[in-house]
C-alpha cells in the first residue's frame, strides 16, 4: 500500500483535502472527508473480495476512494462541471506521481468519473458480475447511512439508502 501512502502524504493532496473540509464546514448533508473516503475504500474492497477473491486490486480501490471527491472544493469556480469530472482531473495529476501505472490510472479514473448519481444503484446491485467501477459506485452509496441522517428530508438524493446492504 506504499502508493496509497504516497497519495496521503502528497502535499497537493493534503491541500485539496483541506480545501474540501473548509468548503463543507457548515454543510448539513454528507461530507466528502477522509472518513467517507476510507468507508468507500473498505466497502469497495470487501465487495470486490466477495465477488473476485482477488486481493491485488486493494491499492486501486484505496487510490480511487482517496481521490474520488477531491475536486469538490472547485465546484463554485467551475459550476458547469460535475465534481466527479473535477476530481478526475486532479487524480490524473497526482496518480502518476504516486507510482500508479497507465492502465491502473485508467481503471481509477473510470471509477471516479462514473461514481456519481443514484439512478444506476438498483441496476448495478442486481448484476451478478460487477466491474471495478460498478463496485466502486455501489460502495460510494453504501457508505452513506441515510436512515440515520438528520438532513434526510432536505437531501437532493431522490433515492435514499434505507438499507445497510443490497
Ligand atoms: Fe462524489
Amino acid at each position: 500500500m506504499e502508493r496509497v501512502q504516497r497519495i496521503l502524504t502528497h502535499p497537493q493532496y493534503k491541500k485539496w483535502l483541506a480545501a474540501n473540509v473548509a468548503v463543507e464546514e457548515n454543510r448539513i448533508f454528507c461530507r466528502h472527508d477522509m472518513a467517507h473516503n476510507l468507508a468507500v475504500a473498505r466497502i469497495a474492497y470487501l465487495l470486490w473480495l466477495e465477488q473476485q477473491g482477488e486481493p491485488a486490486a486493494k491499492p486501486l480501490f484505496y487510490g480511487a476512494a482517496l481521490l474520488h471527491d477531491i475536486g469538490k472544493w472547485q465546484k463554485e469556480a467551475y459550476p458547469d462541471y460535475g465534481h466527479e469530472t473535477l476530481s478526475a482531473a486532479l487524480a490524473e495529476e497526482i496518480l502518476p506521481q504516486c507510482g500508479f501505472q497507465a492502465e491502473e490510472q485508467s481503471v481509477i479514473i473510470e471509477a471516479i468519473l462514473s461514481h456519481s448519481g443514484m439512478d444506476r444503484r438498483q441496476e448495478i446491485a442486481a448484476k451478478e458480475k460487477k466491474t471495478f467501477a460498478e463496485i466502486f459506485y455501489l460502495a460510494d452509496k453504501l457508505s452513506r447511512p441515510c436512515w440515520t441522517c438528520a438532513a434526510k428530508e432536505e437531501c437532493y438524493w431522490t433515492v435514499k439508502n434505507e438499507r445497510l446492504t443490497y
